[in-house]
C-alpha cells in the first residue's frame, strides 16, 4: 500500500461518542533499526519478536464536539492519574497523524493509559504504547467506516504507530514482524510493519524473553538523538548493508531453525547497536558494567551447557535473554541463581513470544 492510501474519503457514518479499547505489547529487534530519514522513515530493515506480558492497555473515550477545534483535545491519565508531561509526545503525535485521521479535531479524547511492566523499569514503553493509541484511534475510524477491510486496519495501526515511534510500527501482530523495504522479502515496506511472510521453524514457537533489568535510571541520550547521530556516522554505510545481508542470512535460520547462526546474528546485532553509539560523534555508552558482567556470563555457561541461550540489547543497559521453550527450565535456573544479582532491586521480567495486540471489549459508558 502506498502513503496516499491511508488518506481517508468522507467517512460514510456519523458517530457521537463511544469508548476504544486495546492492549499492546512490546517488541524486541533481532536486527536492529538506528538510523532513520524523515518521517519516520528507517535507514534500514528491521526484524522483531513481538512480546506477550510487556504491554500497554489503552482506553480512549471520545466524545464530538459541536464544531470541529482549532487543536487537539485530550485529557491524559496514566495508571489512573493526569499525566500533564506525557501530553506533548501526544500533540506531536496527532499532528503527525492528523492527515491520516482527519476526524481527530473533531473530537474530545480521554485517554487513559497503564503499563503491565514497572513504571520507570527502564523498558522502552513507547512502542507498546504508540501502538495501543493507533489501534484505538484505527477502532473509531472503522465505526466512521465499518466497509475497511481487516487488512487495510492493521497496515494503517501499523503505519499510524510508526509515525509515533518507529518500532511501534511492529507491535501490532505477531510473532515475528519486519518492518523496512528488503529485496528479498515480498511485501515489505518501509510504511508499516509485516508479519514475516517466509517459513518459520518450530522451535522459534514460544520462544522466551527473560528481560535482566540492569538499570532502570532515566537514559542519558533518547533514541531520536541516536538515530540522528547515525547521519553522517563514519560506519553507517556499511552498517546499513550489514542489516540487509542479517535478514538474508536470517531467512534460511529461520526456515531450517538453525539456532547457532542465530545466536551469532542476534548477538552481533546487539553489540553493532552499541558499537554505533560508542562511534558516533558525539559518542556515548548505555550499557553498564553489569551489562557486561551479564554477558560474560551467558557466554560461560553457553560455553560449558551448550544450551542455546543468547542475549540483545535494545537503547539502554537491560539485558534481553532469549532462549527456546524446550530449555526453558535449565536457563531460568541459570537466570535466577548467577544473573539476577546483577539486576538493580534483583528485578528481572518474565516475558516469550507473542501473538500482537488484542482488543478489549468495553460496555459504552454514556
Ligand atoms: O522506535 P525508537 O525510535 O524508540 O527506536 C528503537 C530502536 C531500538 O530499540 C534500539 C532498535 C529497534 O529496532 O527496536
Amino acid at each position: 500500500m502506498t502513503q496516499e492510501e491511508f488518506i481517508p474519503l468522507p467517512y460514510p457514518n456519523t458517530v457521537v461518542e463511544g469508548v476504544v479499547k486495546w492492549k499492546s505489547p512490546s517488541n524486541i529487534a533481532l536486527v536492529k533499526y538506528w538510523g532513520k530519514k524523515e518521517n519516520q522513515i528507517p535507514a534500514n530493515p528491521s526484524i522483531s519478536f513481538t512480546l506477550n506480558a510487556c504491554a500497554t492497555t489503552t482506553k480512549v473515550s471520545y466524545k464530538k464536539l459541536n464544531a470541529k477545534g482549532t487543536d487537539f483535545s485530550f485529557d491524559l491519565f496514566f495508571e489512573g492519574k493526569p499525566k500533564e508531561g506525557f501530553k506533548p509526545k501526544i500533540e506531536t503525535f496527532l499532528t503527525r497523524i492528523e492527515e491520516y485521521l482527519p476526524f481527530l479535531k473533531n473530537y474530545h479524547f480521554t485517554i487513559e493509559t497503564s503499563n503491565s511492566f514497572p513504571h520507570s523499569s527502564g523498558i522502552a514503553s513507547s512502542a507498546s504504547a504508540m501502538s495501543a493509541l493507533a489501534l484505538c484511534f484505527m477502532s473509531l475510524e472503522k465505526e466512521l467506516n465499518p466497509d475497511m477491510t481487516a487488512d487495510y486496519f492493521k497496515n494503517k495501526a501499523s503505519f499510524l504507530a510508526r509515525l509515533g515511534s518507529g518500532s511501534a510500527c511492529r507491535s501490532i501482530e505477531g510473532t515475528l514482524v519486519q518492518w523496512g523495504k528488503h529485496k528479498n522479502t515480498s511485501g515489505s515496506t518501509n510504511l508499516y510493519g509485516i508479519k514475516y511472510p517466509n517459513k518459520v521453524h518450530p522451535i522459534f514457537k514460544n520462544y522466551h524473553d527473560t528481560i535482566l533489568l540492569v538499570d532502570k535510571g532515566q537514559k542519558q541520550v533518547s533514541s531520536t538523538v541516536g538515530h540522528n547521530l547515525m547521519h553522517n556516522h563514519p560506519y553507517a554505510a556499511q552498517r546499513f548493508a550489514q542489516a540487509h545481508k542479517n535478514l538474508d542470512e536470517l531467512e534460511t535460520v529461520f526456515k531450517e531453525g538453525n539456532l547457532k547462526r542465530f545466536i551469532e546474528i542476534v548477538e552481533s546485532e546487539a553489540l553493532t547497536l552499541h558499537a554505533m553509539m560508542m562511534t558516533s560523534m558525539p559518542y556515548f555508552i548505555l550499557i553498564k558494567p553489569n551489562t557486561l558482567e551479564i554477558i560474560n556470563k551467558i557466554w560461560e555457561f553457553r560455553a560449558i551447557t551448550k544450551l542455546n541461550i543468547c542475549f540483545t540489547l535494545d537503547a539502554g543497559a537491560n539485558i534481553h535473554i532469549l532462549y527456546p521453550e524446550s530449555e526453558k527450565e535449565q536457563v531460568y535456573q541459570f537466570i535466577k541463581d548467577k544473573l539476577v544479582v546483577y539486576c538493580e532491586n534483583e528485578q528481572y521480567l518474565c516475558d516469550r513470544i507473542g501473538v500482537g495486540a488484542k482488543q478489549i471489549k468495553v460496555k459504552s459508558e454514556k
